[in-house]
């Protein structure tokens, strides 16, 4: 049987976000805004264990209890100087207990509004699959393309256009080659895309946006709250 692991870096500063802390200890419906996603991660039956990667300085976590979210939880203190690099370490850090063939689910800790529904049909849609893939959301609007004084030089079209989004599902063995050859990619599925691969898109919907900007954290406590009243 094939095991299924989630990465969730969480080493970042938030410098868009331009809070007092960063952006994933902030406040969201009464609880650090990293602790959302890590709760929809540990409650899929299927994920083994969800390892969540800290920057080594990191003095926020041992201040929020934890404890709710149950022994499949496990912390890594290995965080690097750019999401691949927090990625890259924590593969490394697990790499006696994950096997190669094993699949790792990386998820962004600012993708906060994740629900278990949506990782399931990822898990479902990749079960055969000889790649892996991704959470995606095909573009709606129409693209332009801006000029240096915010003017539109081009409209671009959105057609086969899509949003990657995180999860994205890869076997360890191959997510670790990727990476360590691919060392400069914005998401996983762009390390494997360097390999010659084609990671599979999996639709997904608007609500597993990345908190980003302040204005983020009232929509996404929207969508928690109408999803706990339903
Ligand atoms: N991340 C990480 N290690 C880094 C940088 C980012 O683990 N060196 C994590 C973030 O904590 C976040 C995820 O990668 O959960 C996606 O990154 P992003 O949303 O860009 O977060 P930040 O880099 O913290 O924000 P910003 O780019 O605004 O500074
Ligand atoms: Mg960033």
């Amino acid at each position: 049987m094939t095991r299924h692991f989630a990465i969730v870096p969480a080493a970042g500063s938030g410098s868009r976000m331009g809070a007092e802390r960063p952006k994933q200890y902030l406040d969201l419906c009464g609880k650090p805004l990293l602790w959302h996603a890590l709760a929809t991660l540990t409650r899929v039956a299927r994920i083994d264990a969800a390892f969540v990667v800290l920057s080594p300085e990191d003095e926020w976590w041992d201040s929020f209890d934890w404890t709710g979210l149950g022994p499949r939880l496990r912390v890594l203190r290995v965080g690097g100087a750019t999401r691949a690099a927090s990625v890259t370490n924590a593969l490394q850090a697990v790499a006696a207990e994950v096997h190669p063939e094993d699949w790792v689910l990386v998820h962004d800790a600012a993708r906060a509004c994740l629900s278990v529904a949506q990782v399931d049909a990822l898990i479902d849609a990749l079960a055969d699959d000889p790649v892996g893939g991704l959470l995606a959301l095909p573009v709606a609007d129409t693209l332009k393309r801006a000029d240096v004084d915010g003017r539109v030089l081009m409209t671009v079209s959105r057609e086969a256009m899509w949003q990657a989004q995180t999860p994205q599902m890869f076997r360890h063995g191959l997510l670790s080659r990727a990476l360590a050859a691919a060392p400069g990619v914005t998401d996983e599925a762009g390390a494997v895309e360097a390999l010659g691969l084609a990671p599979r898109l999996v639709a997904a919907d608007a609500t597993n946006f990345k908190v980003t900007y302040p204005q983020d954290l009232a929509l996404a406590a929207q969508i928690l709250h109408a999803r706990s009243v339903q």
